[in-house]
């Protein structure tokens, strides 16, 4: 018996890393899941591999939004799962950034997690049960250097979270924040690290003295969209080997 068996999952960014990670393991533990990204090439061949469907999805997109959730229900007569997982890193201290490129940031990381959150809240709160889980960072719990924009967004994940789980607490609709620290995956070691060195940079910020798999944050999201996680809403759950204790 799976630990997702007869839920519907809908996941964002889901092409590739994290996102990708979720999709095998919700697959695995029983959940039909259905995959979304912008990476189409690489999100229809995770689908293939792992049975669940594939849409095209840029999480800033209104109306796409509300064209899939309707087929999933259409399809399924229920929504049970949301992880918003896309995401996108950008450098740039708050005295040098782009408006367009703050506001880039702002579009995906945030606005595509509130209007992720407003396409299935209303099915689930016919329903009287769901789960959705928006992937925040270290990033939403603390200040730091050259990334003021993605700072910014990860902290309104959080603060979104539990906004949207106090308005969905009595309709048993939870909502949680996952906290990674460094996951090794593309945006990790393109995007956030960009040349520095990696070895000096875990010795330094990470106690366990190591990066983390993108299963090992998977592992979490499971939890959170299980029956396991029945009373959990509106927290925050760190993933970071110890990252946020130094
Ligand atoms: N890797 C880390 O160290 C780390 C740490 C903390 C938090 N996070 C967060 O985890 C989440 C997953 O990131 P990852 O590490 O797997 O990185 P990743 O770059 O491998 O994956 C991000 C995915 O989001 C997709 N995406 C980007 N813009 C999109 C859009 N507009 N619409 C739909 N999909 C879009 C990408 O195509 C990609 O598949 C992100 O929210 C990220 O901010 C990552």
């Amino acid at each position: 018996m799976g630990r997702l068996d007869d839920k519907v999952c809908v996941i964002t960014g889901a092409a590739r890393g994290q996102g990708e990670a979720e999709a095998r393991l919700f697959g695995a533990e029983g959940g039909t899941v259905w995959l979304t990204d912008v990476l189409d090439a690489e999100g229809e061949a995770v689908a293939g591999e792992m049975g669940g469907t594939y849409r095209s999805l840029d999480v800033r997109d209104e109306a796409a939004w509300s064209s899939i959730i309707d087929e999933v229900v259409a399809t399924h007569g229920r929504i049970d799962v949301l992880v918003n997982n896309a995401g996108i890193y950008t450098h740039g201290r708050h005295f040098e950034i782009d408006v367009d490129d703050f506001n880039r940031v702002m579009d995906i990381n945030c606005t595509g997690v509130f209007l992720g959150m407003r396409a299935v809240s209303p099915h689930m709160r016919d329903a009287g049960s769901g789960s959705i889980v928006n992937i925040s960072s270290v990033a939403g719990m603390q200040g730091g250097v050259n990334a003021f924009a993605y700072f910014t967004s990860k902290w309104a994940v959080r603060g979104m979270t539990k906004a949207a789980a106090v308005e969905n607490g009595r309709r048993n609709v939870r909502v949680n924040s996952i906290h990674p620290g460094l996951i090794d995956t593309e945006m990790l070691n393109n995007a956030v690290l960009d040349g520095q060195d990696s070895e000096r940079t875990v010795n330094q910020f990470v106690p366990m003295g190591r990066t983390a798999s993108a299963l090992e944050v998977a592992n979490m999201a499971l939890f959170l969209a299980s029956d396991d996680a029945s009373y959990c809403t509106g927290c925050e759950f760190v993933v970071d080997g110890g990252m946020t204790a130094l």
